[in-house]
């Protein structure tokens, strides 16, 4: 058993699903974000899930990320859970419980159903057993994750006809499904309508009652930062994410845990492209960080107020 103070999402899954709002996991790479991440929830009286991601523990270091969410959980009182963001092998997944964490994604959903299901279920034997609880998929977003880049060719949608045996057979905690999300800032081609395929949601809902359900790649991609990034040297033309009120609406139905990384990786961006031309003799890190700081903070609120609707749940 963990000797980390983290908790497991199964209690904030179970309030989320009969509370008909999702919990929002944020992926955490450095102290500004974390700090961020954890300033906003505290404020807003919502349990969190921070999640790391392999390429963030090769960036950054395991044990500092974990030291630091520690730290964080410490100094805010708040419900943590630290989850493995899209773990691609056993070994990483055992790896991490290792290091304390409570909940790890074992995403296997690249390979063909029969080795999914292989993988999967031999993480959950291995996690449960540690008293953690595990996220697979079905289905295939479009984007890029963890330096992977799916093409929209090979991106396909989750099939409800799967998702039983899938659940059934593994014995994972929450499932997330492909229904039109995809990872990074460009998810729609400019002058297509983004739409969400609620009637898979609905499908799968229906055969995994109270089940939680997880959405990845769903930042919005808000306008305002990509227009700060290109109006201060970057270059992000055709930008695009998900319409905030259509995962408003998922939130409501059984998705439990929303994925946000890309509109925290803006606002940073931006933040600091915009304060640093603004500012040019300006050298001292705390300066442009705190900024980033702020805005991250203002952007992980503006997400639990207006689109997860998990404030005051603790
Ligand atoms: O889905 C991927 C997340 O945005 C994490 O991205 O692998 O670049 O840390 P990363
Ligand atoms: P975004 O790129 O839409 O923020 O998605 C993040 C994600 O799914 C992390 O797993
Ligand atoms: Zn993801």
């Amino acid at each position: 058993m963990s000797q980390l103070p983290f908790v497991t999402t199964t209690e904030m899954f179970r309030k989320a699903y009969e509370g008909g709002y999702a919990i929002g996991a944020f992926n955490a790479n450095n102290m500004e974000i974390i700090q961020g991440i954890t300033d906003a929830a505290k404020e807003c009286r919502a349990p969190v899930i921070i999640q790391v991601s392999p390429s963030a523990m090769r960036y950054a270091n395991a044990t500092y990320l974990v030291k630091m969410i520690e730290a964080a959980e410490k100094e805010t009182g708040l419900p943590i859970c630290l989850h493995l963001d899209h773990g691609d092998s056993f070994e990483v997944c055992k790896e991490v419980i290792g290091y304390g964490f409570t909940s790890v994604m074992i995403d296997a959903s690249s390979k063909p159903f029969e080795e999914n299901v292989e993988v999967t279920r031999k993480v959950v034997e291995y996690a449960h057993d540690h008293g953690v609880v595990v996220e697979a998929e079905l289905g295939a977003l479009a984007g890029v994750e963890d330096e992977v880049v799916v093409s929209e060719e090979h991106s396909h949608y989750t099939d409800p006809n799967e998702v039983e045996e899938f659940v059934h057979r593994t014995g994972i905690d929450s499932l997330a499904i492909a229904i039109g999300t995809s990872h990074g800032a460009y998810k729609f081609k400019p002058g297509t309508k983004p739409q969400l395929r609620f009637d898979i949601l609905e499908e799968v809902s229906k055969r995994l009652p109270g089940f939680p359900i997880v959405l990845h790649g769903a930042s919005s991609v808000d306008p305002h930062y990509v227009q700060m990034v290109n109006e201060n040297g970057g270059s992000m033309p055709d930008a695009i994410g998900i319409p905030e009120d259509q995962l408003r609406k998922a939130a409501s139905m059984a998705v439990c845990k929303i994925n946000i990384d890309s509109d925290m990786r803006l606002a940073l961006t931006g933040s600091l492209r915009k304060y640093l031309n603004e500012n040019p003799s300006v050298f001292d890190p705390r300066k442009y960080m705190s900024v980033a700081r702020d805005n991250i903070k203002d952007v992980v609120k503006h997400k639990m107020i207006d689109v997860l609707g998990c404030t005051d749940k603790i």
